[in-house]
Order: C-alpha cells, then structure tokens, then sequence
C-alpha cells in the first residue's frame, strides 16, 4: 500500500524548528506516511526563512503559498485560501495536515482543512497565555478546538485542554519538539565573540514595540543596563521598523555596549543563548530553551502560556516593571539566580513520539498499514 501524505504547514520561523526535528524522525523511523512540506510564506525573508531551512537541514518544501506580509485577516485569508486551493486539487490526496505552533498560517491551514474534512494534526496544542488580547492566543484557541489529534509540549496543556471539554482521546502528551532541535544543534553553534557578560534581547511582540511609549521604555531599561554588561540585540523586522518610526534607533546604536544585528540564523542564536548572562525576551520559544540551557531569562511580558519555564526553567515575567528587571539583572551577575529543573518530555526525544502518535492517529482512522516502531 502507499504511503498516505501527510501535509507539514510552515510559515513563521518558530515553526520551523518545530517540523525539522518531526520530518527527520519520520525518515530515521520509516513511518507509514509521506510527508509533504507546505511552506505558506508567511515568513519570505531570507534571514527569517531560508536561513533556518539551511541551517536545521529541511528540504525544499513542495509547494509555497506566497501569502506574505498582511493584516491578521489578509494574512490568514491568504493562506486560507491558498491552502483550501491546495487540498482540493493535491493528488495523491492529503490524508491529514499537520500544523505547528501559534502563528497566523497555523490557524488558516487548520481551518482550510477542517471545513473539507481532512484531519488536522496540532503540534504544541494545549498552551494558554489566558490572554486574548495576544493574536497568537487567539489562533491557540480556534486550532485546538478543529484539531482532531492534539499533541501537548507543556505539562499545563493537557489539563487546559481537558478544562475545554477535548475529549482525552484526541490529547497526546509529546513534549517539546523545539528541545529536540536545541540538542541536536548545540554542537554546532558558534562560540560567541563577545569575551564580556551580556545579555542577549529579542523583542518582537506588537504589545511591546507597536507602541511609542512602550518602546521607548524598553530603549531606557537596555541604555540603563548596558552601564554594566553588553548588550546584543539582533532587530526583528517590525522592531526595526517601530524603532526607526519613533526615532529611537540612534539612542542603541550611539552606544558601544550595544550590538544591534539583523536576525540571526538558528545556529548564531542557539550560541548567542547559551553564552548569555541572561536573556531579556518577549518569545515564546526563548523561553523553553533558556529553561532547558540553565540561563537566566527575563520575559518582558505579563503572562506565558509556558508556565513550566516559571516554575521548574529558569523563567521569571517582569512584564513592564523595569526596576525589578533591573535589580534582577544585578543579581544575576552576582551569581544569584536558580538552576534549571528537567520539565517532562522535553528531553530531544519529543519528534519520534510525534511520528509514533501520527502513525497511530492513521492507522486508527483506516490510513495506513499497522503502526511503526520507534524508540518509545
Ligand atoms: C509572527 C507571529 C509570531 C511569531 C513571529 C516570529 C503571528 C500572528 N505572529 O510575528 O507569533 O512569534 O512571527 O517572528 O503569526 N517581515 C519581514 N520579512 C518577513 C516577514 C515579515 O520583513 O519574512 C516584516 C514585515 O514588515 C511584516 C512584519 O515583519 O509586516 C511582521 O511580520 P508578521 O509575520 O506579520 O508578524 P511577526 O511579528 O513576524
């Protein structure tokens, strides 16, 4: 029998790391479907795309979409569209789709694929900031509640899930793939040439840098820090930007303890991260992989949907309150800081649970021949 395809929907960069890991797995455990890459564009840049393809080893992906830059509802209308267009006309026809993560492309594929009855597969389901006023919750919501098969990475997933009324069938507790991609790749990153302590920033968030005065006090806290440590900031390309709009690049770049970059490549980051002091981050992401590297982190941000980073990583939201940031900031270059605990599943072995618990999903709906082995 043929192998069912599967379709892997990526768009934004953190769904990369999230596909690279799982499409390795399905070849290293010969599994029982074909997956086909659809990238929807999202993300066309070089360095917030092509970059991350070289560097994690995916292959070209089969089909692009094109949708580019947008509003929410031009963005998502676009690959709802594009993607619909797809899936009617994909031959051999796409058994199932898998979407990753929380961006616009993972709603808009979900969506495109539940209203013509393909299943939908949610890699990293179940997380909850509890916060709709962040797009990204919003596309949390809608996907997980048209999934068909819901594949948790956070311990506060499941019962999130549950709390909604998911029946447990469809809930699959596989960790964290973006571990998976950190182990696999921390070899490989390069050392950092900063001999100083310094604190990495990313920053990309609408809440923190779509608005003046926000942006400006996010400016006066990394001005203020960088009287004692560097400060290397590689600029996502809304930052950019919103800090050229209100004039505030050039109170960074008048300052040598400042090291502005364009966005880095996986590898230049991951090297970045674990050299860090400490790391000053809205993402999502970030704050999974400073947990699981032991590095202080400090997220400016009110809430995550990442509550194990807080509790057992290395996680603390400072939200907006800048003078405790900085008195953190202190103590950490004193030393004074927790470890790190291991949060469950998040052990670089999550990809070969996700194709494990695909095959099963297949096999269960009639798709494919009986299930392959893997590792666990
Ligand atoms: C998106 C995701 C966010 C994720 C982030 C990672 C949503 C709702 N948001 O936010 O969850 O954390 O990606 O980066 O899906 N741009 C480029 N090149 C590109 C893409 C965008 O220069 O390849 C610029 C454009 O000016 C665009 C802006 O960046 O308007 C924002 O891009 P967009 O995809 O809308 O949102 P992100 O802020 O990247």
């Amino acid at each position: 029998m043929k192998k069912p395809a599967v379709a892997f929907v990526a768009g934004a960069r953190p769904n990369f790391m999230k596909i690279s890991p799982v499409l390795r797995a399905v070849e290293e455990f010969d599994a029982p479907f074909h997956p086909v890459i659809v990238h929807t564009g999202q993300h066309y840049s070089a360095e917030l795309s092509d970059v991350f393809f070289r560097q994690l080893g995916i292959r070209e992906p089969d089909v692009h979409l094109e949708a580019g830059s947008g509003t929410h509802g031009q963005q998502t209308a676009k690959v709802l569209e594009a993607f619909e267009a797809f899936l009617l006309r994909a031959s051999p026809a796409i058994a199932a789709v898998m979407v990753a993560g929380d961006v616009n492309s993972t709603i808009a594929a979900a969506m495109a694929a539940a209203k013509i009855q393909i299943p939908v597969i949610h890699l990293e389901a179940g997380l909850r900031s509890f916060d709709r006023s962040m797009p990204e919750e919003i596309n949390r919501l809608t996907t997980d509640a048209i999934s068909d098969l819901l594949l948790v990475s956070e311990p506060a997933g499941e019962e999130n899930l549950r709390h909604e009324g998911v029946p447990e069938t469809r809930i699959r507790y596989v960790g964290n793939v973006m571990i998976d991609t950190l182990v696999s790749h921390l070899s490989m990153a390069a050392l950092s040439r900063i001999t100083r302590p310094y604190a990495l920033v990313t920053l990309h968030r609408p809440s923190n840098v779509d608005g003046r005065d926000s942006l400006a006090e996010i400016v006066d806290f990394l001005v203020d820090i960088a009287a004692d440590l560097e400060v290397v900031f590689p600029v996502h390309p809304r930052t950019q930007s919103r800090l050229e709009e209100f004039g505030l690049l050039s109170r960074l770049q008048r300052l040598t303890a400042i090291h502005l970059f364009p966005p880095l490549g996986y590898v230049e980051n991951l090297g970045l991260m674990r050299d860090a002091a400490v790391v000053l981050t809205d993402s999502g992401g970030i704050q999974e992989e400073t947990s699981y590297l032991s590095i202080p982190c400090l997220t400016m941000r009110d809430n995550t949907e990442r509550p194990a980073t807080l509790s057992l990583g290395t996680n603390t939201l400072v939200g907006r309150d800048f003078i405790s940031a900085r008195r953190l900031v202190t103590e950490i270059l004193k030393g004074n800081y927790r470890q790190s605990k291991p949060i469950p599943g998040w052990d670089g072995k999550a990809a070969a649970r996700v194709v494990r618990e695909i095959a099963g999903f297949l096999e269960m709906r009639n798709l494919v021949s009986p299930v392959v082995q893997t590792a666990h």
